[in-house]
C-alpha cells in the first residue's frame, strides 16, 4: 500500500444550483452525505482531503479542508484548480446537467399562466478531469433510477473512470438524503462488489480501502 499520510484525495459532495434568478434555482434532492462521509473516511484513512461541497446542510468534517461552491459552474473551476495536485479524485457530487441560459438579475414576474426557460448543458466536470488525467486514480458515481448496472458500466467506459460507483436513486433507503446506501463499486476491467446494504459511513469506509492505490 502507499504511504497513507502521502494520499491527497480530492472529493466532491451534494447538489449544484443553478440560478433562474436570485429567488429561483434548478437543482436536485442530494444531501452530500455519502460525499461527507467519504470524506470522514478518507480523513480517518490518513488521507489530506479537500472536499468541495454544494449547498448542503451538514457540519463540515473534521480535518477535510472545504471548499463551498454553488453552481456546476463554480464546482468545475474548485476541482479543475485542485486536481493536478491530488492522487485521487472522487465525484460524489449530483451536479447539475442543465443551467439556464439567461440568469435574471431581478426577480422576474410571474406574467402570464404558463413559462418557458431555455436550459444549456454545463460541463461534465468527471469527464474534463479524465481526459487530462495523469497519475490520478478518478472514482465516478451513477445514480440510477433504472437498469442501474448497463447505465453505470456505459459512464464508467464513457467518462473514463477507473472505477463507477453504481447507485439506486429513488427508492427509500437508498442514494439521496438515506443514512443507508447500497452501492456496487465496478472497476475498470468489469469486475465488481456489491456494498452494503449499509450506513453510508460503513460504504464510505470500505469505498476508501477498495479504491487505495498499490504502491508502485
Ligand atoms: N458529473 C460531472 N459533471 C456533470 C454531471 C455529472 O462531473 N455536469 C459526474 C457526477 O459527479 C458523477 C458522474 O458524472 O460522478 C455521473 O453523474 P450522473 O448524474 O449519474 O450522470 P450524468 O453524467 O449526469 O448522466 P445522465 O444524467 O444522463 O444519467
Amino acid at each position: 500500500m502507499s504511504n497513507a499520510s502521502s494520499i491527497r484525495c480530492l472529493i466532491t459532495a451534494g447538489p449544484t444550483r443553478e440560478f433562474i434568478d436570485p429567488v429561483r434555482f434548478l437543482s436536485n434532492p442530494s444531501t452530500g452525505k455519502m460525499g461527507y462521509a467519504l470524506a470522514e473516511a478518507a480523513v480517518a484513512a490518513g488521507w489530506t482531503v479537500d472536499l468541495v461541497a454544494g449547498p448542503v446542510a451538514l457540519e463540515e468534517p473534521d480535518g477535510a479542508i472545504l471548499y463551498p461552491v454553488v453552481s456546476a459552474e463554480e464546482m468545475f473551476h474548485q476541482v479543475d484548480a485542485l486536481f493536478d495536485a491530488c492522487d485521487i479524485l472522487i465525484m460524489t457530487a449530483a451536479v447539475s446537467d442543465f443551467r439556464p441560459v439567461k440568469q435574471h438579475a431581478q426577480k422576474e414576474k410571474k406574467g402570464g399562466a404558463s413559462m418557458r426557460i431555455e436550459f444549456e448543458r454545463t460541463i461534465d466536470i468527471l469527464k474534463t478531469m479524465t481526459e487530462r488525467k495523469a497519475h490520478q486514480t478518478v472514482v465516478g458515481f451513477a445514480a440510477e433510477t433504472n437498469n442501474v448496472d448497463v447505465y453505470a458500466r456505459h459512464k464508467l467506459e464513457e467518462k473514463r473512470c477507473d472505477w463507477i460507483v453504481a447507485n439506486q436513486v429513488g427508492e427509500a433507503g437508498v442514494g439521496f438524503a438515506a443514512d443507508t446506501n447500497e452501492v456496487t463499486l465496478i472497476a475498470a476491467d468489469g469486475s465488481s462488489l456489491k456494498i452494503g446494504p449499509a450506513t453510508k459511513a460503513v460504504i464510505a469506509k470500505e469505498l476508501i480501502e477498495m479504491i487505495t492505490p498499490n504502491a508502485s
